[in-house]
């Protein structure tokens, strides 16, 4: 499986914690950057992950800011993406359950990195419902970002 992983300069440490995490365990991983503390725009690098995942680069993305917010904003924007903020594993396993979630996003400033790391656990092995509710609303997000078009 791999992973596409990106973020601004709030999440590089947090970043690079869970890339060793993940390679450690086998995966293979898709570092987008930034990997320095100078002042970046999240806006880019979410989109930049969203485009990897869509363009089937990776399986999944991973996208880290201060908050989340901003670069989970970024991401969701781009047509297709389904990309869920966590601040726990409830949402982390939720978000896959119901959201069929194809992005994770989190927050270096706002969660702890252990907190983070379970997460990212939780979002990797959590497969989607398939609930016939959860599957009627995916096809209408489609349809609300234009995406459905291309299925
Ligand atoms: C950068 O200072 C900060 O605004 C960004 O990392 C994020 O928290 C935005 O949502």
């Amino acid at each position: 499986m791999k992973i596409a992983i990106a973020n601004d300069h709030a999440a590089v440490a947090m970043k690079k914690e869970i890339v060793k995490m993940l390679e450690s365990e086998g995966y293979e991983v898709l570092n987008l950057g930034t990997d320095t503390d100078a002042s970046v725009d999240y806006p880019f690098y979410g989109e930049k992950c969203a485009k990897a995942v869509l363009n089937k680069d990776a399986d999944c993305g991973i996208v880290i800011c201060g908050t989340g917010i901003g670069i989970s904003i970024s991401a969701n924007k781009v047509p297709g993406i389904r990309c869920g903020l966590c601040k726990d594993v409830t949402d982390a396993r939720l978000t896959r359950e119901h959201n069929d979630a194809n992005m994770l996003a989190m927050g270096a400033r706002t969660t702890g990195l252990e907190t983070a790391k379970d997460i990212v656990h939780e979002f990797l092995k959590t497969p989607f419902s398939n609930g016939a509710n959860h599957i009627r609303r995916i096809h209408e997000l489609a349809e609300l970002d234009g995406s459905a078009k291309a299925e």
